[in-house]
């Protein structure tokens, strides 16, 4: 049974990613400082697969605790590295904390790789490297425009990281993930997205408002070049895109990947404006999301959505999920979280 090292394998894609590994027969340790995370995510995991993934509280900025981790846990046999500082508006306000914790983590694991005989590598890249593309549905092949935050330019600098050390050593294969919009939560509504705080993500912001947590949502911008004036992105189910990383991971153990860095785009191949989400989900679930326009927040992307084709074609993955059951699962799960709160609720009074 092969091992499979997960950082950030505790948050919102990594957990969902987790649980298709270990049903699809691998041995799973996740790392995870629990920085956007929580301890209980295992819970949810063990319910659904059986199995108690082991678990590191490491921070992987910790060269050395890493090292300690690889030694305590030989042969690894690949990593998919999730484990990064995500969000737009803050690494705008603490760039330093994004350049330091997103690139130092991926600089100890490439340096660890070797030492620790572990050739294989996915990472979580974001369809934020191509900023606004010139061409829609975009491709891999598009032209990298220059970053709109340090967030996206921790994710650009990654994938340099990544192809440099390739070139400087052919030890090491690599498979980059550009993930469009994640969205959803688990069928079984035991996993899904905890964002710590107010929501930045459109999702977590719509479940929230849905269910009363938040007053309404504020649409950003109403005056897009787009049919109904909102912004339009490319979401995508969660548990598909976690099926990808095993794929990937499976491509790269059975020797399959055709050069030491391959890059897909995972999204649908269908862009979706921010009203039709919130009407979407309206529908499906039956409640509403008060909300408003406001104007335009900085730095977002008028329209992209993917070619999948490349993923689809190569991988042999393909986005499966309807938006109208992947909404239902957000929502579901939405649900459990305020169960969850009313029976902490009653069990304290
Ligand atoms: N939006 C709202 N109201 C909100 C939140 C979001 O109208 O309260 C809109 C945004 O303006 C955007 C759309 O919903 O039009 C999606 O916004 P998200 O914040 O959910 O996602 P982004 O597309 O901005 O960002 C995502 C990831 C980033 C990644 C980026 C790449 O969160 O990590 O895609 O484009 F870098």
């Amino acid at each position: 049974m092969a091992k499979i090292l997960v950082t950030g394998g505790t948050g919102y894609i990594g957990s969902h990613t987790v649980v298709e590994l270990q049903k699809a027969g691998f041995e799973v340790i996740i790392v995870d400082n629990l920085s956007n995370s929580n301890i209980d995510v295992l819970n949810g995991i063990e319910k659904i697969t059986g199995i108690r993934p082991v678990f590191e509280n490491i921070d992987c900025v910790d060269y050395v605790a890493l090292d300690r981790m690889f030694e305590k846990h030989p042969g690894i046999d690949a990593i998919i590295h999730f484990a990064a500082s995500k969000a737009v508006g803050e690494s705008v306000e603490k760039p330093l904390m994004y350049y330091r914790n997103n690139l130092t983590s991926l600089i100890n694991l490439q340096q660890l790789m070797p030492i620790h005989k572990v050739k294989n590598f996915v990472f979580s890249s974001s369809c934020t490297v191509y900023g606004q593309p010139d061409e829609l549905p975009v491709t891999e092949n598009a032209p990298i425009k220059p970053a709109l935050s340090p967030y996206g330019n921790t994710k650009q600098i990654c994938e340099e990281i990544i192809q440099d050390t390739a070139h400087s050593n052919s030890f090491y294969r690599s498979i980059i993930l550009r993930y469009f919009n994640p969205i959803g939560a688990h069928p079984s509504a035991e996993i899904g997205e905890l964002p710590n705080g107010v929501p930045n993500n459109l999702l977590p912001f719509v479940t929230q408002t849905a269910i009363g947590l938040r007053k309404e949502l504020k649409v950003f911008g109403s005056d897009y070049n787009t049919p109904d004036g909102t912004c339009i992105r490319d979401y995508i189910n969660v548990v598909d895109l976690a099926k990808a990383h095993v794929i990937a991971v499976k491509r790269l153990l059975e020797e399959k990947a055709e050069k030491a860095v391959e890059i897909f785009n995972l999204g649908t191949g269908r862009g979706l404006s921010v009203l039709e989400i919130i009407k979407t989900f309206e529908k499906v679930n039956g409640v509403a999301v008060p909300h408003q326009f406001v104007g335009r927040r900085e730095g977002d992307i008028e329209q992209v959505w993917a070619d999948p084709t490349y993923a689809n074609n190569v991988l042999g993955w393909k986005a499966e999920e309807t938006v109208e059951d992947t909404l239902k699962s957000a929502w579901a799960w939405e649900t459990k979280l305020a169960q969850q709160r009313a029976e902490k609720k009653s069990s304290e009074e």
